[in-house]
């Protein structure tokens, strides 16, 4: 409310208007003008001070649709979880800075404040852990579906055909709430995804299945589950314990990315959950998303096999004919260093030099970010290493293979985009997304019978 203050004669006769009020109005409101009309527009400013014009008017106001290709310049929602400064390198989940975050919390600490839009009490923390482990085991009928598989198929085909049928496997309660059902299903996914990655890494090798055990944490089960065997017992060491926390912490969010974009659009059809999960895990397989960090493995694999010298790549990147682009550099939003890029280089050296573990894929890692940062064409495209720079060489000290690189992204992002699909589902003005097009194909023309087409 504004406190009433002297204020001249209102525009409406005999009504006094604050003038903080016709100010503030007029901040909220924006007009463009097309073929002469003049349409009023309300602008949405958010926590942070940015600012959207909300265009949910502008069809039924003029007839007239925006177009942007690719979203770069449209939100999609507003939303409470993250949020991202492009040009400061800012993330914070639930307003907690990432560097806290990665620093302080575990996964499963931060996977419940994306999701509930607080930190757990300890009671909390120590229930949705309890939660997680009741569910960590995968149903026995689903392994003749792993053990079907061909050998080679890719972990994140799988993965996303695996959540798909979790629903087959667990079918809707009717005797709970919707909101038990919804906790219910979000515990199974949380912990269920984790144990069947490792299930079918194991499968896949035509090793034992490990099960998960009640007495190890969140992440420790992961790596016991993926690398225990009956012949050499896996010995847990805490460093990996501690690095693959942080890289779960640091790809648990992201806004409005291509996936999380994926799993709000399907949910908004009203699926359940599992199908919802299923397609952000499609879309994240990408190369040009979540497929990222196993391309930057492979490219910088092919560089250490040409010799090492990162150059010729360099001017690969830059060359407009040559569709090569610099895996793990560049991002839609971030025009700065991705700050997850930077804590991911701290775990990477800590880890490396605490472990004893020289990986040549590192230095030439580091040559090519110190080449390309000092090169005119990557700074003139803001273009710097992105959460996948670094990363894949952290898995590949933690023994993941390569081709399961994009599934431990997707284990990572699942809080975020359940957060996401429940925020979107618990909003009273969600509705079914379903974009509009400008029509550029042919004019009206009538069916031309078989035998007089040319
Ligand atoms: C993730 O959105 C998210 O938040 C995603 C993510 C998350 O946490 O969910 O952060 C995870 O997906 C990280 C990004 C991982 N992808 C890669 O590392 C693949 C390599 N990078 C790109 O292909 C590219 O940078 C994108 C896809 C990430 C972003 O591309 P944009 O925003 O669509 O930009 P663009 O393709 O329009 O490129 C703009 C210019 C072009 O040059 P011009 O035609 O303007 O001269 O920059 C150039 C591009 O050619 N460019 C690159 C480049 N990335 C962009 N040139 C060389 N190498 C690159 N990597």
């Amino acid at each position: 409310m504004f406190g009433m203050i002297p204020c001249e004669k209102g525009p409406i006769p005999g009504e006094y208007q604050c003038i903080e009020r016709i100010r503030l109005e007029m901040s909220r409101k924006t007009r463009l003008i097309v073929d002469g009309k003049t349409y009023e527009l309300p602008l949405v400013t958010g926590t942070e001070g940015e600012k959207a014009i909300d265009i949910s008017s502008l069809r039924s106001q003029s007839g007239l649709i925006t177009l942007d290709v690719g979203f770069a310049n449209t939100g999609s929602c507003k939303s409470s979880i993250t949020y991202m400064d492009g040009e400061k390198g800012i993330l914070r989940y639930r307003g907690i800075p990432i560097e806290q975050l990665a620093e302080r919390s575990t996964f499963v600490e931060t996977a419940y404040l994306l999701i509930n839009g607080e930190l757990p009490t300890r009671k909390q923390l120590n229930n949705f852990s309890v939660l997680l482990n009741d569910h960590s085991l995968v149903h026995e009928d689903m392994r003749q579906f792993f053990e079907n598989f061909p050998r080679g198929a890719h972990p994140m085909g799988i993965l996303s055909s695996m959540v798909n049928a979790l629903r087959a496997f667990y079918p809707e309660i009717p005797e709970i709430s919707e909101e038990e059902e919804i906790n219910v299903t979000v515990t199974r996914l949380l912990s269920k995804v984790r144990t069947m990655a490792a299930m079918s890494y194991k499968i896949s090798r035509g090793h034992k299945v490990v099960y998960p055990r009640h007495d190890l944490t969140y992440a420790a089960n992961f790596l016991n589950m993926m690398f225990d065997s009956p012949v050499r017992p896996y010995r847990i060491e805490e460093e990996y314990v501690d690095a693959l926390n942080v890289f779960w912490i640091l790809h648990a969010d992201h806004e409005q990315n291509c996936s999380t974009a994926a799993v709000r659009l399907v949910g908004s059809a009203r699926v359940n959950l599992y199908a919802a999960i299923s397609a952000g895990i499609c879309a994240l397989w990408g190369p040009l998303h979540g497929g990222a960090n196993q391309a930057v493995i492979e490219m910088l694999m092919v560089i250490e096999e040409n010799g090492g010298d990162v150059t010729p790549f360099i001017e690969r990147a830059k060359d407009k004919k040559d569709p090569f682009r610099l895996m793990g550099f560049g991002h839609r939003v971030y025009k700065t260093y991705d700050p997850r890029a930077k804590i991911m280089k701290k775990v990477c050296d800590r880890l490396l030099k605490k472990m004893k573990i020289s990986d040549p894929l590192l230095d030439i890692a580091r040559k090519l970010e110190e080449v390309a940062l000092k090169d005119s064409y990557f700074k003139d495209h803001d273009l710097y290493p992105n959460v996948d720079f670094y990363t894949g060489i952290v898995l590949r000290a933690l023994g993941i293979p390569l081709n399961m690189f994009t599934v431990m992204f997707a284990i990572g992002r699942l809080p975020g985009w359940i957060s996401q699909w429940k925020e979107s589902m618990d909003d009273p003005a969600w509705r079914l997304q379903r974009p509009r097009q400008i029509y550029v194909g042919n004019g009206k023309r009538d069916y031309v019978p078989i035998d007089k087409r040319r």
